[in-house]
C-alpha cells in the first residue's frame, strides 16, 4: 500500500463505494502518533480513536473514565501521523447522552482540536437527536449497536448481545433509525452472525463488525488484542496476530541482562 500524498484518502464516500463493490473495510484502533503512522503506511482504511483507551492505554476496567480531553489527545496524536486512512473519535461516556447540544459541543471540540474526520456514538434511538444536530454541523457519524461498552452497568456483563428475538428486533429498528437519521457506518459489536448479516443486507451505509461474524462490510478490533499486547481478554472472536507482550517482555529482559553484564553500551555504540 502506498503512502505517498496522491494515496487516496479514505471518505465516507469512499466507503460507501467500497460497499458497493464488495470491498472488505479494514479497521483497527489507535491511540498514538507512532503506531497511527504504521497502521496508515500498512494500508488500514480506518484508524478508530476508541473510548477503549481508557483500558489498554490507562488501565480502567471500564470505557467510563475517560475524558474528552484525554480522547482529544489521543485523537490528534493519531491525526498528524495519518495520510490516507479516516480517523473517526470515540465520543466519551457523559459527553453525548441525553443532551443533543452537548453532544454538538463535544463533536466540534474534537474536529477543531484534533483535525479528525468523523466521530463515534453508542446507542440507537436515544441518540438520534444527538446524530442529527452532529450532522447538522457537517461532521460524519459512525453509530454503534449491540454490546456498548459505555452501557456495560446496564448490560452487566460483556455477554453477546440480541440473542433473542426481541433484542434483535430491537436492534435492526435502531439500525434502521441511524441509517434514516444520516450515520455514515454503523459499527456492530458481539452479536450473532446472522442478525449482523440481516443488518449488513438492509443497510445501504457500511456495517462493521466486532465479533459479529464475517457477514458484514468490513471488520475491526482493538490493535492491543490483536497484536497480543493486552493478555487476559480473549473472547471467541478475537484472533492475536503476534504475541507483543512476551516479544516485548523478552527484549526488555535482554536489554536488563546487557546493562547489568556491561555489553550495553559496547565500543560502536559511545561517541
Ligand atoms: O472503543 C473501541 O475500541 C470500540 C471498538 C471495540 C469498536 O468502540
Amino acid at each position: 500500500m502506498s503512502n505517498s500524498s496522491t494515496a487516496r484518502r479514505i471518505t465516507t464516500h469512499v466507503l460507501f463505494e467500497m460497499k458497493l463493490k464488495g470491498e472488505k473495510i479494514a479497521m483497527l484502533t489507535g491511540y498514538d502518533y507512532s503506531i497511527a503512522r504504521i497502521l496508515d503506511e500498512a494500508g488500514i482504511d480506518i484508524i478508530l480513536v476508541g473510548d477503549s483507551a481508557s483500558n489498554v492505554m490507562a488501565g480502567y476496567e471500564t470505557t467510563l473514565p475517560i475524558t474528552l480531553e484525554n480522547m482529544i489527545y489521543h485523537a490528534a496524536s493519531v491525526v498528524r501521523a495519518v495520510k490516507r486512512a479516516m480517523v473517526v473519535v470515540d465520543l466519551p461516556f457523559g459527553t453525548y447522552q441525553g443532551n443533543s447540544k452537548e453532544a454538538l459541543a463535544s463533536s466540534i471540540r474534537i474536529m477543531k482540536e484534533t483535525g479528525a474526520h468523523a466521530v463515534k456514538l453508542e446507542g440507537g434511538y436515544q441518540v438520534a437527536e444527538s446524530v442529527e444536530r452532529i450532522l447538522s454541523a457537517g461532521i460524519p457519524v459512525m453509530g454503534h449497536l449491540g454490546l456498548m461498552p459505555q452501557s456495560i452497568h446496564k448490560f452487566g456483563t460483556y455477554v453477546v448481545r440480541a440473542k433473542e428475538q426481541e433484542e434483535a428486533r430491537r436492534l435492526l429498528e435502531d439500525a434502521r433509525i441511524l441509517e434514516k437519521t444520516g450515520c455514515f457506518a454503523v459499527v456492530l459489536e458481539k452479536i450473532p452472525a446472522r442478525l449482523a448479516e440481516e443488518v449488513t443486507n438492509t443497510l445501504k451505509i457500511p456495517v462493521i463488525g466486532i465479533g459479529a461474524g464475517s457477514k458484514t462490510d468490513g471488520q475491526v478490533l482493538v490493535l492491543h488484542d490483536m497484536l497480543g499486547i493486552t493478555k487476559e481478554f480473549s473472547p471467541r472472536f478475537l484472533r492475536r496476530y503476534h504475541n507483543l507482550y512476551d516479544e516485548i517482555k523478552g527484549a526488555v529482559q535482554v536489554y536488563i541482562s546487557d546493562v547489568r553484564t556491561l555489553s550495553f553500551p559496547n565500543e560502536k555504540e559511545q561517541y
